[in-house]
């Protein structure tokens, strides 16, 4: 992205304390500032407990990594960051704390903001959306205007099933245009991930594959080492095919199968993306869960919560019926690995032996890679083919320091570009899929080891 400069933003972060904002949000805050696109700013952080912003701040530091010459450099861009920044201890269900987030909000864009663009990021549960969304407005806090932005970012997941983020939705465009609401997917933010429209629709040599005419099936492959590790109480509600499939593997489904859109902006993405997930469904489901994870703190000791899941999904359109898009996730996995793998068909074949490998195209997220899996000549032997790997690595052709998805995502905010963020009847058509699956699903709830490839998933 190039080098521009942003327009100066009063950040109101909704659960600043958080996980989220410590490990994510500032940090992309601090690369804006450090590479200059950010200059003019402030922010209030909001959450629960007292304290105040020096001690978020000095969790966020752990999330940047500096090395001795540029200590002093960091230094004064944190400095910076807290002498714009304020905290505020407040319930967000309570109506009574906002009069006094919109007086803290005045006193610091006095001082650092005078715009009064303003960027609310909800980084805390869907069941406070409504809340927050309702008084951001009545205290006139978040304002309609011409001049000025008022932008309302909210994190995933949205809702719990089509139900409530219909709700959500219902109660957000009530008070909000659907062109001010960012519904992140930080996949989305991720460099591969935005490059897969580019990818498809600029290669004369990927297009015109692009379909059950040669395509045989997609794998899309996201797995994690780590463990559920601190966050027991909340993935107890939502468990894998709510926390990730949901949002993160079928947008990827969605980025991969769409047909090509009028134009690569938001409007025209979103249309065809929402086609591909209207036509979406479940043909098989396997859910499982690693053996311990009822003794992690905050879930519960019966907890049929699933930490682990794989299905099969077709698309019912011209492009991809008959086309397997095989999906799996899971926590505490022998290995971390995100990935999209198109299978080719095979071709007809002249030869007397021919090569058993057809042709593949891996999308690895991520470290960040294309490869491609072609046929060629085993040297000195008479037409024997062997599997050789064309790759392009990211890091290798481009600057290691490209920015990560949360700045990414942050940038495009300001910028009002909503191409990389989810509308409502995207989100919608997404849980209805995973509600489906969900009623249908009588399978049994496999179990499998921590550290293991997953359970036994039948073929
Ligand atoms: N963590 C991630 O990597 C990640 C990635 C993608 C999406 N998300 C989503 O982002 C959201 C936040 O996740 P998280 O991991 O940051 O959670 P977290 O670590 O539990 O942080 C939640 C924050 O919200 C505050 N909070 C909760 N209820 C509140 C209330 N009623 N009034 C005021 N403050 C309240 C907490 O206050 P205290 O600090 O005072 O306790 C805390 O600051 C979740 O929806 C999650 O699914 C997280």
């Amino acid at each position: 992205m190039a080098n521009k400069t942003l327009k100066s933003t009063t950040f109101v972060i909704f659960g600043a304390g958080g996980d989220l904002s410590t490990r994510k949000i500032l940090p992309a805050i601090y690369k804006l500032v450090e590479s200059k696109k950010l200059s003019k700013f402030c922010i209030i952080g909001l959450a629960r407990t007292d304290r105040k912003f020096n001690d978020i701040i000095k969790e966020a530091k752990k999330h940047i990594k500096t090395s001795k010459k540029d200590q002093a450099k960091a230094k004064k861009i944190w400095e910076k960051i807290e002498q714009r920044s304020t905290y505020l201890s407040l319930d967000f269900n309570t109506e009574s704390g906002y009069q006094q987030l919109k007086e803290t909000i005045h006193k610091l864009e006095s001082r650092y903001n005078k715009t009064k663009n303003r960027l609310f990021y909800l980084a805390t549960l869907p069941t406070q959306y409504q809340n927050i969304t309702k008084y951001l407005t009545k205290y006139q806090i978040a304002t309609k205007s011409s001049i000025k932005f008022s932008r309302i970012a909210y994190e995933k997941p949205f809702g719990t099933d089509q139900i409530t983020a219909k709700k959500i939705n219902k109660c957000i465009n009530k008070v909000f245009h659907e062109k001010l609401v960012y519904r992140i997917d930080h996949y989305l933010g991720k460099e591969l991930v935005s490059n897969m429209a580019l990818l498809r629709f600029t290669n004369r040599v990927l297009e015109p594959l692009w379909s059950n005419k040669h395509i045989e099936k997609v794998d899309i492959v996201m797995t994690e080492k780590l463990d559920i590790g601190k966050r027991g109480n909340f993935y107890d509600n939502y468990g894998a095919l709510k926390d990730v499939v949901q949002n993160h593997l079928l947008q990827l489904v969605a980025l991969t199968a769409m047909e090509q859109p009028k134009k690569l902006e938001a409007k025209y993405i979103r249309d065809q993306k929402v086609k591909v997930l209207q036509k979406t469904k479940i043909q098989s489901m396997q859910l499982g869960q690693y053996n311990k994870f009822t003794k992690v703190k905050g879930v519960k000791k019966n907890s049929k919560t699933d930490t682990f899941a794989a299905l099969k999904l077709t698309i019912n359109n011209s492009r991809w019926r008959g086309v397997p898009f095989n999906i799996k996730t899971g926590k505490a996995l022998n290995k971390k690995e995100t990935y999209i793998d198109i299978k080719f068909k095979h071709i007809p074949c002249l030869l007397q032996s021919c090569p058993r490998e057809t042709n593949h195209l891996r999308i690895n997220i991520k470290d960040p890679n294309i490869t491609l899996k072609i046929n060629s000549k085993l040297p000195g032997t008479k037409n024997q083919v062997i599997p050789i790997s064309l790759k392009f690595s990211e890091n290798l052709h481009f600057d290691q320091n490209s920015p990560k998805a949360y700045e990414n995502l942050i940038e495009q905010i300001i910028q009002g570009d909503q191409s990389a963020f989810v509308r409502s009847d995207e989100v919608e058509a997404s849980w209805k899929i995973i509600d489906a699956a969900i009623k249908k699903h009588k399978g049994k709830l496999l179990t499998y080891k921590k550290g293991s490839t997953g359970p036994k998933v039948p073929k």
